[in-house]
This record gives structure tokens, sequence and C-alpha cells, in this order.
């Protein structure tokens, strides 16, 4: 079984200051050596992030990236445990092309509609995917 986490974060500070090339750089290469993939969505102003792996691999990186400046106010929108990884691998639909967007708003979409009605509002009033539903 797969640990899959799901949170959304609020940018600190000056937006103009991201560089999720970055973000995702960095994460890629620390995400490989623990086997945790998943997915990073920035609309430019909060982050939407899906982790999935082991357990103990999955909260330690969790509990990593809380204490990151560059964002606050994480919110775990969705916890549980999945048979297989449901997000292959690390997308970024802030900066990708019409189809890979479609696809990661599709697994979005999904996984908003097996959520409870609380989480689903919280991803339904997510900037810029309320209309994609
Ligand atoms: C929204 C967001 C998501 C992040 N996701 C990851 C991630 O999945 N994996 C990762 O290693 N670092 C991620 N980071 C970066 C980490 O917070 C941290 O900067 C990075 O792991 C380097 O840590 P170190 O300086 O302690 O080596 C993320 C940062 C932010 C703001």
């Amino acid at each position: 079984m797969i640990r899959q986490l799901v949170y959304i974060s609020s940018v600190k500070g000056d937006p103009g200051a991201i560089n999720p090339d970055a973000i995702l750089h960095v994460s890629r290469r620390n995400n490989a050596r623990s086997g945790v993939t998943g997915l990073l969505y920035y609309d430019g102003r909060r982050f939407l992030q899906a982790l999935e792996g082991e357990v103990e691999a999955v909260e330690r990186l969790y509990r990593h990236i809380a204490t990151d400046p560059r964002h606050h106010a994480l919110v775990i929108l969705s916890d549980r445990m999945v048979v297989a990884r449901e997000f292959g691998n690390w997308a970024m639909g802030h900066a990708r092309d019409g189809e890979d967007r479609a696809v990661l708003i599709g697994r979005i979409g999904r996984l908003a509609a097996k959520a409870s009605p609380a989480v689903r509002a919280t991803f339904e009033s997510f900037a810029g995917l309320k209309r994609l539903f």
C-alpha cells in the first residue's frame, strides 16, 4: 500500500520570488532517493501538492516541506492509503502545455470527486481550477 497525502499552502511573501522550476528540480532529485512521487501544482499564489510513497518517507518529507519559509498555512486535504500510485510523475500544471494540463486537471478532479464535501469545496475554490471541473 502507498500513502497518498495531498495538501495546499499559500506563498509566503512575494510570489515573484518563487521559482517553481527550482523547487521541482530539488524535489525530483530528493524524492527519487526516497521513492516519493506525486504532483506539484502552482497557480502563482498557492501550491497544491500530492505526495505518494512509503508511509514514513511521506511523513518525513511532509514535515520537511512544512518548514520551508517560501510557503505557509498548509492544510492537509486528504491523507489515505491507496493500492497503487495515482500520480505517476511530477507535473507542474502552471508551466505545461494543454495536453499535460488536461491530464493534470483530470487527476485533480478525480481526487476531488472521491474526497469529502469539505475537501472538495477546498479543491474547487483553488484559483483557476474551479472553471475546469
Ligand atoms: C510547495 C513546496 C513543495 C516542495 N516539495 C518538495 C518535495 O517534494 N521534495 C523535496 O525534496 N523538497 C520539496 N520542497 C523543497 C523543500 O522545502 C526544501 O527546500 C528542499 O527539500 C531542500 O532542503 P534542504 O535545504 O534541507 O536540503 C518543496 C518546497 C515547497 C515550497
